[in-house]
């Protein structure tokens, strides 16, 4: 395993990543972790980058026992400079700053110990890498040599003579360093000789061994599910692990897409064979919703009727089979759990992503998150392998207020309805043409305002639907996909002739930013 101290920078997660894609395993902790706290002896430490100036008072600092570990380390960008200031305190803030692309020139050392030169290897002697600092080394610390320069940073890339301790002012872990990848794995396989064992279905063992010894041969856990790619495969993971003492739970709202119980039951319960109990508590949600058109307002109100819901039945469970159901299953994944875990600044803030946190405290269940490691691909990778149908593996993303956020007015049935069955011919139509995975999120919303239309000889008055899909890798940040007009013209035709009480459908070109994906 490789340690990765975090020191706040924004890529860090990517170390683990793109480590993960040459098969080896990485753990990442905050930079201010104890050595001798560690219950485990990692091969190979990377320290990361991060936004301060290793001299500024406050700035944070690796405990020095790393260096007594005796294992090749890896400072990058903050991590080099942290190096140079442990080990020689020449760090001094740099001239110019240097951001963005910048090509650097390696330097070899045949005469040298081979340490030295290992880290490039298979490197093009000038190649283009990704820059972000404003600090520089005054000079080399003691023992160490340049291995490579760049314009505006002669110390661009250090190793350290004698043993395998190594810095780098560019970060290797982005995709703009087109070597990085060949770097990190030098410096993990090459250099630190880490195993390249880490695979999906050493983790699927791995984890339903891991999940057994938790629980216990007699302990019973529950878990939400959506019909969302995360949930499902929480859940296959956990059936396989304890069959029938795993207990789903489908809330119906109210505001989920058409027929999407029906289906998740069939897929889960049917086809996975996942012990799930649906319960339909639509008629409470849409009642507390009623009248209600504050966004927010909707949010707390579907996320509190959720866990007034969700506990009932899950007391219904307990008194049922009489044993104490002791865990809760939550299909949180490794970015969120580096939101909750990197190292925030002198002021750490830890940030708690469950909606669940009344559960666990009121019914005194433990937490417990079988995909905590995983990126959302690596889920999708997951899941496939584990048999879950491709179209599942495949959703879009759809918000947990569901429909009830797509409504700009008031939440009613007959809202609901219009709302579910317009964003079913859009969503069909998005796949017969065969573009669906080219989309990352699309659905119809409904305006709150009316329209005239005429329909045969008859004047309407009626409803407005707007469509909305966009492309994004992060979801931070997002544009809107171009669709041949003559699908456009196709699904407007199909939802106002279809759908009662729909006289017109506009599609939506906002970017994000400045317009959110979701309309609420
Ligand atoms: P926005 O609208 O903020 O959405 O650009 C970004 C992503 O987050 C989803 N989203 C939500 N998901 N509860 C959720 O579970 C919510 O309240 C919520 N609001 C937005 C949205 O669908 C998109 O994928």
């Amino acid at each position: 395993t490789v340690l990765i101290l975090d020191f706040g920078s924004q890529y860090s997660h990517l170390i683990t990543r793109r480590l993960r894609e040459i098969n080896v395993y990485a753990e990442m902790l905050p930079c201010t972790q104890k050595i001798a706290d560690l219950t485990w002896k990692p091969k190979a430490i990377i320290f990361s980058g991060g936004p301060y100036s290793v001299y500024a008072e406050g700035a944070p600092h690796a405990d020095p026992a790393v260096f007594d570990l005796g294992v090749p380390i890896l400072g990058i960008c903050y991590g080099l400079q942290e190096i140079a200031w442990q080990r020689g305190k020449n760090v001094s803030a740099g001239d110019k700053r240097e951001y963005g692309n910048s090509t650097l020139h390696i330097e070899r050392h045949t005469d040298k110990a081979p340490h030295v030169d290992a880290l490039f290897d298979g490197v093009e002697d000038d190649t283009n890498v990704w820059m972000s600092h404003g600090d520089k080394l005054s000079a080399a610390p003691p023992g160490f040599i340049t291995i490579a320069s760049s314009p505006n940073a002669p110390w661009a890339g250090l190793a350290h003579e004698e043993i395998p301790l190594y810095g780098i002012q560019f970060h290797p872990e982005v995709t703009h360093t087109p070597f990085g990848s060949k770097i990190l794995e030098n410096f993990a396989v090459k250099i630190a000789k880490c195993q390249q064992n880490w695979t999906m279905e050493e983790f699927i063992s791995k984890e339903i061994k891991r999940i057994q010894t938790i629980v216990g041969p007699d302990s019973h856990v529950i878990g939400a599910v959506s019909g969302g790619v995360d949930s499902t495969v929480a859940a296959k993971l956990m059936h396989e692990a304890i069959g029938s003492r795993f207990h789903a739970i489908l809330v119906d709202n109210g505001v989920m897409r058409l027929n999407e119980c029906e289906q998740v039951l069939e897929t889960l319960n049917k086809h996975l064979g996942i012990n799930l109990t649906v319960v339909d508590a639509s008629d409470e949600f849409l009642e507390k919703l009623a009248g209600v058109e504050d966004p927010e307002k909707k949010r707390k109100i579907i996320g509190n009727t959720f866990i007034h819901v969700f506990q009932r039945e899950a007391e219904k469970l307990t008194a049922g089979h009489g044993k104490d159901i002791d865990y809760l299953l939550q299909g949180t994944l490794y970015p969120d759990v580096i939101e909750s875990i990197s190292f925030k600044g002198p002021s750490q803030t830890i940030k708690t992503h469950h909606n669940v946190g009344g559960l666990l405290e009121n019914m005194r269940l433990k937490l417990i998150e079988p995909l905590r490691e995983l990126f959302k691909d690596e889920v999708r990778k997951l899941g496939t392998l584990m048999g879950i149908p491709e179209d599942l593996v495949w959703r879009h993303p759809f918000p947990g207020p569901g429909i009830a956020i797509r409504i700009l007015g008031e939440v009613t049935r007959e809202q609901v309805d219009i709302a579910r069955r317009a964003d079913h011919i859009f969503i069909e139509e998005i796949k017969k043409a065969g573009i669906y995975r080219e989309i990352s999120q699309a659905f119809a919303a409904l305006l709150p305002i009316r329209a005239v239309g005429v329909m045969g000889d008859q004047r309407k008055y009626d409803q407005i639907i707007a469509l909305r899909a966009v492309t994004t890798t992060d979801f931070m940040t997002a544009d809107w996909y171009d669709f041949d007009s003559k699908f456009l013209k196709h699904v407007s035709n199909r939802i106002v002739n279809e759908v009662d009480g729909v006289c017109r459908v506009l599609y939506d070109v906002s970017q994000k930013p400045p317009g959110t994906i979701e309309f609420l």
